[in-house]
């Protein structure tokens, strides 16, 4: 029988028993935290690259797997421990593993999961990057990619094949927050022997579970709303043991490890990710009314709102019933426009803002305004984003925590210029 390795004592002493059956909250700001010897309060950061042993014997056992422990922080490091415990805790996975980007995660999925003569199943509305990920990269070692419409459960099924591994989602997506069935992908992909991997960033644990849902693994860019604050970037993966050892041996081995300090930036970020969710997901719910009634505005993406087609189905994956997420898409009027008129229309309210940030970045304290056809889905190419409905006319907000009439009053600025 295999010999299990005896843990260093500081990676059992966590001070929150969760066995104990603690609440969202309380799970939120004290999973994973290790108080050390100096009894500090606040988690540590554990500036180190690297850790000494009691002695040559003790270097050996963390080297043969007999212990447990600390040997290099490009494989672990305390701060990140504490970190991936608690997001685990709150996405109620076994297991999370850190990486250093939200494109670190999405790499090591794919470094971790597939292989030569492989074929993924992909819905085409994702993140521009991730499809460059999976179209210049992936392709060049040999895995196929079929794009489906999100939303379309017969294009998922049609599209699977003797050799596919893995179903791969976000939901709500970028940027025009459609909703997949995840129940239903877990099936069909469990049907098939294959994985269900969801990008959960817009949602977050705080709305949604994806775990819960039957999903195998999730995706985390947690430089959005886990920080929620635009300080830092990271990403990880949560999921079951073992296959968290397969996401970590990726991790090791190829270097896409989370800085300890960013940890620290995460670990503070989860404390008061419920909270701040609820805020941002009343504000947006109060925008996407306001801008569904605006005549300057031909349509909003956001599942919230009553009359959308996914408004039941993101109810019934929601954590929190009256929580969509925060970020929305809403097209402006263009009538009888040009694409390059259009795209005008589109920039003029940004530039008539006061307030909102022009970025392209989400997830933050403070509402962003964005254009995705222009930068967060440029790349992409123009095919591409016409069948992911990504529109000279769209515009992306991420819906900040300021004083919603504030953020109100910001696009009022913009659209009474069209
Ligand atoms: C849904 C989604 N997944 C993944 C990423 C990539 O994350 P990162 O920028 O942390 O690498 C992003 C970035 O915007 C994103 O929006």
């Amino acid at each position: 029988m295999t010999q299990l390795p005896t843990p260093d004592q500081n990676w059992q002493t966590d001070t929150l028993d969760l066995s104990l059956d603690y609440g969202e909250q309380t799970i939120a700001v004290r999973a994973g935290h290790h108080r050390t010897d100096e009894n500090e309060h606040n988690e540590a950061i554990f500036t180190t690259s690297s850790y000494v042993y009691q002695n040559a014997q003790d270097a050996f056992n963390h080297f043969n797997g007999t212990v447990q422990g600390n040997v290099y922080s490009r494989h672990t490091n305390p701060t990140l421990r504490t970190f991936e415990r608690r997001l685990s805790a709150l996405e109620g996975g076994e297991r999370a593993v850190a990486t250093a980007s939200g494109m670190g995660a999405i790499l090591t999925m794919c470094l971790a999961f597939l292989q030569q003569g492989d074929h993924v199943v992909v819905a085409k509305q994702i993140f521009g990057s991730t499809m460059g990920l999976l179209n210049n990269y992936m392709g060049k070692f040999g895995i196929a990619v079929t794009y489906v419409d999100c939303t379309d459960k017969q294009a998922w099924t049609n599209a699977i094949q003797a050799n596919t591994k893995l179903l791969f989602c976000e939901s709500p997506s970028n940027p025009l927050g459609q909703i997949c069935d995840i129940r239903y992908l877990a099936k069909l992909a469990h049907e098939n022997n294959a994985l269900l991997v969801v990008d959960n960033c817009f949602a977050t644990p705080a709305i949604q579970k994806p775990l819960s849902l039957g999903a195998d693994i999730v995706i985390h860019s947690a430089t959005k709303y886990l920080d929620g604050q635009g300080r830092v970037l990271g990403g990880a993966l949560v999921g079951s043991n073992e296959l968290m050892e397969k996401a970590f041996a990726v991790v090791r081995s190829c270097g896409v490890s989370m800085s300890p300090f960013n940890a620290w930036v995460f670990i503070k970020g989860l404390e008061t990710l419920n909270l701040r969710m609820q805020a941002h997901c009343a504000n947006a719910n109060k925008i996407a009314q306001w801008l569904n009634n605006h005549k300057k505005v031909a349509k909003v993406h956001f599942s919230g709102l009553a009359d959308h087609s996914a408004y039941e189905l993101a109810k019934s994956q929601s954590y929190k019933m009256d929580c969509f997420g925060a970020v929305l898409g809403f097209e402006v009027i263009a009538d009888n426009a040009n694409s390059e008129q259009v795209r005008q229309n589109a920039w003029k309210v940004i530039d008539n803002t006061q307030m909102i940030s022009i970025s392209n970045n989400l997830g933050d304290a403070k509402t962003i305004i964005t254009h995705p056809a222009t930068t967060t889905h440029y790349r992409m190419g123009e095919q591409a984003r016409i069948e992911a409905g990504v529109t000279e006319s769209l515009l992306r907000l991420s819906v900040g925590l300021e004083d919603v009439e504030d953020i109100i009053k910001d696009l009022e600025r913009g659209l009474t210029k069209l």
